[in-house]
């Protein structure tokens, strides 16, 4: 009986979970990111190629507000050169208080916020989405294959289905990504929206991808000091293991001795 209960409790627990991953109909797809694995760190011409995307395309609706200008040099990130990051953001107007009226952004300065209302802020989306699910909507995946955020919206962008339709005044646009089904998001991008300098492929595809991998450089900047933090951890705790393990050895030695 008491079995019981606590079974379907546990059955009622997972189950929206379940539900949320099977509403939106399609399985996301692992993609390989530069930046998966523990040794993996983000690849600089990707997340150049991502700020483009974003800058061209994305920007026109969404913000980056935690996002400030002068990281974008930051090693491990976009590293642009130092005049190319204040050339950047002088493209942007940011309102100053203390002028009481609008100046060019410095680098201290952060990215501006969302331009549309109902465009949520980029910066953290990355983190705040998880692509995989499964099994059973437990989730245990993104163990293996990280919370699967990126994934999400490189799927989303490349996921309508060409159908629209109104609702509430509002038009709404098939995607097989998104949880319901529909977006109030138009399609952003479309083959070759985005020219790159070295020739890079821009189908929607890459595209996706490569935003993608930016918006993950803009929720999580220090990937790469986590990553070699947690190595270094790694090593020293192993050492440690065999240090104590030997020295354990060494202590009873006299006690476990049989003469
Ligand atoms: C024309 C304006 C517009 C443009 C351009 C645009 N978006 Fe959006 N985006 C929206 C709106 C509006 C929503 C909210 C949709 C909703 O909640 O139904 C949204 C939602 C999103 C979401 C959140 C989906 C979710 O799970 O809640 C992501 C991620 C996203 N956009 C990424 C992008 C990226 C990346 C680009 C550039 C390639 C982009 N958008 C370009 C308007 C835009």
């Amino acid at each position: 009986m008491i079995k019981a209960t606590l079974l379907s409790a546990a059955l009622a627990l997972t189950a929206p979970a379940a539900m949320a991953a099977e509403s939106s109909g399609h399985e996301i797809e692992n993609i390989d990111f530069p930046f998966d694995g523990p040794f993996g760190a983000y690849d600089v011409n990707q997340l150049q190629r991502g700020l483009q995307i974003y800058t061209e395309v994305c920007s026109a609706c969404h913000g980056l507000r935690y996002v400030p200008f002068r990281t974008l040099s930051d090693d491990g990130g976009p590293s642009l050169p130092d005049d190319q990051m204040r050339a950047y953001a002088a493209q942007y107007e940011v309102y100053d208080e203390e002028l009481d009226d609008f100046r060019e952004a410095k680098p201290t300065d952060h990215f501006p916020m969302s331009s549309l209302s109902n465009a949520p802020d980029l910066s953290l989306m990355a983190k705040a989405r998880a692509g995989f699910h499964g099994p059973y909507g437990l989730g245990i995946n993104q163990f293996f294959k990280g919370i699967g955020g990126p994934e999400y919206i490189a799927a989303l962008l490349h996921g309508y289905t060409g159908e629209e339709k109104e609702q509430a005044g509002v038009i709404l646009y098939e995607n097989d990504y998104f949880p319901g089904g529909w977006i109030a998001m138009a399609p952003p991008l479309y083959d070759e929206a985005v020219e790159f300098e070295d020739g890079h492929a821009n189908t929607v595809e890459a595209m996706a991808e490569d935003v993608a991998a930016f918006l993950m450089w803009t929720a999580e900047p220090k990937l790469g000091a986590r990553k070699q933090a947690g190595f270094a951890g790694v090593v020293f705790l192993t050492l440690l293991s065999v240090l104590l393990y030997l020295t354990n050895k060494r202590l009873w030695a006299s006690v476990k001795r049989k003469d």
